[in-house]
């Protein structure tokens, strides 16, 4: 019988008690699979004494990861703790200069460190995978790295945060304001310890910054993707994009473009009988397109123990059975600082505002639209009784740098009240 290959797991919670049960309870499945045994040497976690779920007598016990990742009986170390600093990082380091191959589901660590801890993999002959921190359960990593390796990638975009889809679709389908759905969301357990990572559009941006250095060839720059978060979005815009025939989504776009990389991770209006429209709940999307392929739609759970720990999983099989990719899918070396584009590509817009209701009004904001070369390509009044009118515009494809003319100018007519809404529309 081949040697097995051993892991060391740090991080008992919801993922690493589903590793650990399916290392358990597919160890046949997996050994035929991989050609040779997975087994688990140790485990690390906060607390002990915590009932899992799942019988870890057999394991030692390691209460310092760091030294969990250094043990003679590892030769994996599975780094499913969490957090961009701190234990994470120190014990992944500590695995890859003891020579240990690391998998983990950490976008944090590799979103703020990734070309480091790339180039110390690679200086140790290691592994270092994370099919788990992008997408949950969708195969993206590998389908990037492996699959899709003979295109030029042209666009990543995809929905990557399940918190954030479910708050906007039970906005759409139940009608509820974004602090009832935020707070159905909280009472599911949906949202990160830190709300604001999965609200506010970080941990989505984390996984789009990742996604970027794969398709592109570049180094990790999360500084550089433009966040959003969705608590701007309001039911009215949800209802109103609905009315023309869009849904709202925190989206993530990625494109090399001739100005360099952009990376954006903002609420957007997607065509509702697009794929990305009709993703609905707590589920992930992912879309590749490449110039040799097409449109590739990867479409599954995003987080989870079933799903996540099958990602955990993928990596580990890889490892398994001999397969040593890097990082990001070339040597450390060959990725090259990503320029970031300080402008994004003319795009169509959807916008909002309050028009007061008296003669000219409509005119003079058509006129600081003209004014600033921006075209209306759709345009509605809504019915409305008090003195003001919602109107609803959608716009040709114009530059940020011409709607921010026109919205300063309309804010100077005197007859918009509050602050307009823009968001970018992205065509699918
Ligand atoms: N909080 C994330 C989400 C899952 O809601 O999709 C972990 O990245």
């Amino acid at each position: 019988m081949s040697q097995s290959l051993r892991l060391g797991i740090a991080g008992l919670g919801t993922v690493g008690a589903g590793v650990v049960k399916i290392v358990r309870q597919k160890a046949t499945l997996l050994e035929e699979r991989a050609g040779r045994p997975v087994t688990i040497s140790a485990v690390s976690a906060r607390n002990r004494d915590k009932d899992r779920g799942v019988n870890l007598s057999s394991y030692a016990w390691e209460d310092d990861p760091v030294k969990l990742a250094t043990r003679d009986d590892v030769d994996v170390f599975v780094e499913l703790m969490g957090g961009s600093d701190g234990p994470a990082k120190a014990a992944t380091e500590a695995a890859l200069k003891a020579g240990k191959d690391v998998v983990t589901a950490n976008k944090a660590l590799l979103a703020h460190h990734g070309q480091a801890l790339a180039e110390l993999a690679e200086a140790n002959d290691c592994v270092l995978r994370f099919e788990a921190g992008v997408a949950g359960g969708i195969p993206i990593i590998k389908s990037l790295t492996e699959g899709l390796a003979g295109n030029d990638v042209e666009r990543v975009m995809g929905v990557m945060n399940g918190t954030c889809n479910y708050i906007l679709t039970r906005m759409e389908d139940a009608g509820l304001s974004y602090e009832e759905a935020f707070k159905e969301a909280d009472g599911l357990g949906y949202l990160e310890a830190d709300p604001n990572l999965d609200v506010g559009g970080i941990d989505a941006g984390h996984k789009l910054s990742l996604l970027s250095a794969i398709a592109f060839g570049t180094q990790v720059n999360f500084d550089a993707v433009e966040l959003e978060g969705i608590g701007c979005v309001s039911i009215e815009d949800i209802r109103q994009a609905a009315d023309m025939g869009y849904r709202i989504k925190l989206l993530g776009v990625a494109r090399m473009t001739g100005r360099g990389l952009e990376q954006s991770m903002t609420p957007c209006l997607v065509p509702a009988s697009s794929p990305l429209g009709q993703l609905a709940g707590g589920t992930n999307m992912v879309v590749v397109e490449g110039d040799q392929v097409g449109q590739v739609v990867l479409r599954g759970a995003g987080a989870g123990e079933g799903p996540t720990a099958s990602a955990v999983m993928g990596d580990v099989m890889d490892i398994a059975r001999g397969l040593r990719m890097t990082t990001f899918g070339k040597p450390a070396s060959k990725l090259v600082p990503a320029q970031p584009a300080n402008s994004t590509p003319p795009a169509p817009y959807y916008l909002r505002l309050e028009l007061s209701d008296k003669p000219g009004a409509m005119a003079k904001i058509a006129s600081v639209l003209g004014d600033a070369g921006v075209s209306i390509h759709r345009m509605r009044q809504y019915d409305h009784a008090a003195d003001t009118a919602p109107v609803l515009i959608v716009t040709h494809k114009t530059t940020r740098s011409s709607l921010t003319e026109a919205l300063t100018g309309m804010a100077e007519t005197g007859v918009v009240s509050g602050q307009p809404v823009a968001l970018r529309i992205e065509e699918l």
